[in-house]
């Protein structure tokens, strides 16, 4: 079974969470594309917001509903949010923003009552490694680099608020640690570990079946819940 078969199964399996008039964040990358279709079919009133242009667009093009999530007249919470990751730990930390949307993609995680991860197998790993995306200011942008050390640009587009996108190559034996540093480097504007403590579910598909790991209580999770794929 393919990485790209599993990444549909497990976006299809959570494409039926969604309940009518909910507010759903929509992710951003190859998983969330087979999401918006199932979500679209299932002709729900819901209104949702983006966490890239590019999902905004494919979304629309369905005939989904998507809302601005910019400015004080926003939406100021979400039901569920769905997106995909690049690597999921047993701990539930993830690493983001293989398609440099992970600032906007933490802003919606961070506002979703449930935040749901849809991933192929292969992005289950005994634990996180290099690269950590990252988006950095371009005001100051070498002396931030200078500051972060190991860090290579990513040759793609800004982000939608003109941040700069670049990798973190150094070591990760402690996403905590180094999570807790790079929010602390001004300069900074976002990098793509996301904590365990705002994953609720991941639904992770291997082969022909889909699993889903529910983590509601996340302190009162063990950390061997995860399995590695
Ligand atoms: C984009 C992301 C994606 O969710 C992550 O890169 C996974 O992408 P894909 O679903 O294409 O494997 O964080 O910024």
């Amino acid at each position: 079974m393919s990485a790209e078969r599993e990444k549909k199964l497990a976006a299809e399996a959570a494409a039926q969470l969604p309940e009518h008039g909910m507010r759903v964040g929509l992710g951003t990358g190859s998983t969330v594309y087979y999401l918006l279709p199932a979500l679209a079919h299932r002709e729900l009133d819901l209104c949702c917001v983006s966490t890239s242009p590019a999902t905004e667009h494919a979304a629309r093009e369905l005939g989904m509903r998507v809302e601005s999530f910019s400015g004080t007249e926003a939406l100021p919470e979400l039901d569920m949010a769905i997106d995909g990751a690049d690597q999921v730990a047993p701990s539930g930390w993830l690493v983001k923003g293989g398609g440099a949307a992970h600032t906007r993609e933490k802003a919606v995680a961070a506002a979703a009552d449930r935040f749901v991860v849809i991933v192929s197998s292969n992005k289950l790993v005994e634990r996180l490694v290099p690269p950590v995306p990252l988006e950095l200011m371009d005001f100051g942008l070498a002396a931030t680099l200078a500051r972060l050390g190991t860090v290579e640009l990513r040759d793609v587009s800004r982000s939608p608020e003109g941040g700069v996108i670049a990798d973190f190559t150094g070591d990760l034996d402690d996403p905590a640690e180094l999570a807790a540093r790079l929010s602390a480097t001004v300069g900074v504007v976002e990098h793509g570990l996301f904590p365990p403590q705002i994953v609720s579910d991941v639904f992770v598909a291997r082969g022909r079946d889909v699993e889903h790991i529910a983590l509601a209580d996340p302190r009162e999770r063990l950390a061997s819940e995860l399995p590695v794929g």
